[in-house]
């Protein structure tokens, strides 16, 4: 009689431990799920609240048509890409490779003015053209090499990034 009603326990207890972990998993199915849908929609609304931030966040839009946008989208990669460039060769002591992408990538050439000639907006065109003018003076301090004249030359250079994009979106 005990036996039996303890094997009766054991089973009670065994099919309430099944119902309890199918309980789990089904609910832990609908938690991942709704997790799911959650971050769905944070997503959306933070996407949605990007939209409407970036079309009033106190900068001033140049209003570029899509096919400038991708290309001063690619010219910035560039500068970021030269800036890198410029501090690996610092550390190297290749102070005239240095040199060289400076005036190349980030002076004003040919390329740069006509470049930064073609936006309307006077402010952000006259920031542009002295932004390449401090890449020829960086490209100058580097060929003193000088690792504390090169560095505040490219802290003066990095300090119209900063200002530009602190002042102006696409
Ligand atoms: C005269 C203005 C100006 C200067 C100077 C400037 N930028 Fe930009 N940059 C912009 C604008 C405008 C955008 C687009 C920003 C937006 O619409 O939010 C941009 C975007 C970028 C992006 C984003 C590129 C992408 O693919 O999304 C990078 C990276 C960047 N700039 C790097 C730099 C670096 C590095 C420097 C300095 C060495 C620099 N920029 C100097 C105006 C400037």
């Amino acid at each position: 009689m005990m036996k039996g009603i303890k094997f009766t326990f054991k089973g009670v207890h065994r099919i309430r431990t099944i119902i309890l972990l199918s309980t789990i998993l089904l609910f832990s199915g609908v938690a991942f799920d709704s997790i799911a849908k959650d971050n769905g929609n944070v997503t959306e609304h933070r996407m949605h609240h990007n939209k409407m931030h970036s079309a009033d966040d106190g900068r001033i839009s140049l209003g570029l048509p899509p096919a400038m946008k991708q290309h001063q989208l690619a010219n910035m990669r560039a500068h970021v890409e030269a800036v890198r460039s410029i501090v690996g060769l610092i550390s190297e002591g290749s102070f005239d490779k240095a040199s060289h992408i400076a005036h190349s990538k980030l002076g004003l050439t040919e390329e740069m003015k006509k470049m930064c000639n073609m936006f309307e907006n006077k402010d952000f065109k006259d920031l542009g053209l002295a932004f390449h003018k401090s890449g020829d003076t960086l490209g100058e301090a580097l060929k003193t090499k000088d690792i504390t004249k090169s560095l505040d030359a490219l802290h003066t250079t990095m300090g119209y990034c900063v200002q530009c994009h602190a002042t102006f979106r696409q």
